[in-house]
């Protein structure tokens, strides 16, 4: 059987939360659209309160309505929610993970098969740990055979509050799990136009010979986003912009705009590129840190449910960074993100050295540029200098645009998360 159609069990810890609503649900029943889920499949919804499947099942209806799914109809809707199945439980309970294993041997043995099982951790990090060590100790994680059945734990960030907490985090996960069995998710490493990224700079051989310090000035890291941190107070004010964004999506696209070439393109190899490239990154000193970066608040954030009064969390940044590597030695690079900024602007801009002297007009000089971006839309630009048509000797900007796929209305994360 392949993988795509193998049985397969979601158990989702804290299906009535926000993370099922926004993310999860959507995502699926786009996938149940497309087929693309097994046709053996069931989502095992875990959290406290008292649901009996049908309320669970109307619950899931409720957030599609909500979201104003296309192609929300009846029969699509039942087909899907038929999936859906509820268990009354608390995570901090071994009873729970009992009745659990309860549940999947009998949905096992109605399929007559060792299904693969998914955790899914939609729950406030501070459960993490409980949830983790209950799942080992239970044997749910245990597959039926190394040939049967898989299991794989799915985490979220925020992983860990600093380093010295997220590296016993992980010392835990090595603990009970083996590697293969761990995904920590990252939603930027699937959005389309990054891992574009690499298709565009490695399946080409156009600009990869000017990669490099040699012939690049600058690189600039944008994530600026219209929206502020409405409804999310609680979650974001002991997080703030640098763990929410920076040590996480920026890194990732700093990682694919730098890192060197694959040998070969697969999941293991890129992997290690992009962690190697990273480990380049230059740990900032004291002084450097107060010299290179800056941090601001939005007027406002402090009213908003959930955030302290005297909150100093960050809702903007801008860092300039400095990877110690031949490759990139003396380039620096500028990454900055913030909620409530006046432009909508997620890109990489990578701006290119321009030969001395230049025969550039008076005050100033050329410079190229490649700009992947993600929004407003999504497209590599590359940014040149053009003589104007007309009698003159005159040099303006030109770009030519590659636009990836037209403006359609995406939702926010749900590709991502398919
Ligand atoms: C999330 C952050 O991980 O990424 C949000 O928690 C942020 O604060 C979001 O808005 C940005 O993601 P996207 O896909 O909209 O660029």
């Amino acid at each position: 059987m392949n993988r795509k159609n193998f049985p397969t069990i979601l158990v989702i810890f804290g299906a009535t939360g926000d993370l099922m609503g926004k993310k999860i649900v959507p995502a699926l029943f786009h996938l149940y659209k497309k087929n693309k889920l097994p046709p053996l499949f069931q989502v095992l919804g875990v959290a406290r309160r008292p649901f009996t499947h049908a309320e669970f099942r109307e619950n899931v209806s409720a957030l599609l309505a909500k979201h104003d799914e296309a192609h929300l109809t009846d029969a699509s809707l039942a087909g899907f929610t038929r999936c859906f199945f509820y268990e009354q439980g608390d995570f901090r309970e071994t009873d729970s993970y009992r009745s659990l294993a309860r549940v999947m041997g009998r949905i096992d043995g109605e399929w007559k098969v060792c299904a693969n099982k998914l955790f899914y951790l939609a729950v406030p990090p501070q459960y993490y740990e409980t949830i983790f060590h209950q799942l080992a100790s239970s044997g749910l994680t245990l597959p039926c055979s190394p040939a049967e059945g898989w299991t794989r734990v799915i985490v979220e960030k925020p992983f860990g509050h600093d380093l010295t907490t997220a590296e016993k985090l992980d010392l835990l996960l090595a603990k009970l799990f083996k590697e293969e069995q761990i995904y920590r998710i990252d939603h930027y490493l699937a959005k389309e136009m990054l891992q574009n990224i690499l298709s565009f700079r490695f399946s080409n051989n156009l600009l990869e010979q000017s990669w490099n310090n040699k012939n690049i000035e600058r690189i600039d890291i944008r994530l600026l986003e219209k929206i502020g941190v409405e409804g999310r107070g609680g979650f974001y004010d002991p997080v703030g912009a640098l763990r929410d964004v920076g040590q996480n999506h920026l890194l990732q696209m700093l990682a694919l705009i730098t890192m060197e070439q694959p040998k070969v393109m697969n999941a293991k190899e890129v992997r290690y590129l992009r962690a190697r490239l990273l480990q380049d990154l230059r740990l900032p000193g004291m002084k450097e840190a107060i010299a290179e970066s800056f941090r601001g608040q939005y007027v406002g954030y402090d009213r908003i449910e959930g955030v302290k009064k005297d909150s100093q969390t960050e809702t903007y940044f801008k860092i300039k960074a400095h990877l110690d590597s031949p490759r990139w030695q003396g380039v620096p690079i500028f990454m900055e993100s913030g909620k409530r900024m006046k432009k909508q602007l997620k890109e990489i801009m990578v701006t290119f050295k321009h030969v001395t002297p230049c025969l550039c007009p008076p005050g100033k000089h050329y410079k190229n540029k490649v700009v992947f971006q993600l929004e407003p839309e999504e497209r590599i630009q590359i940014c040149f200098l053009s003589k104007k048509p007309g009698l003159e000797m005159e040099i303006e900007d030109r770009s030519l645009d590659f636009v990836y796929r037209s403006t359609v209305k995406r939702r926010q994360y749900v590709e991502e998360y398919e």
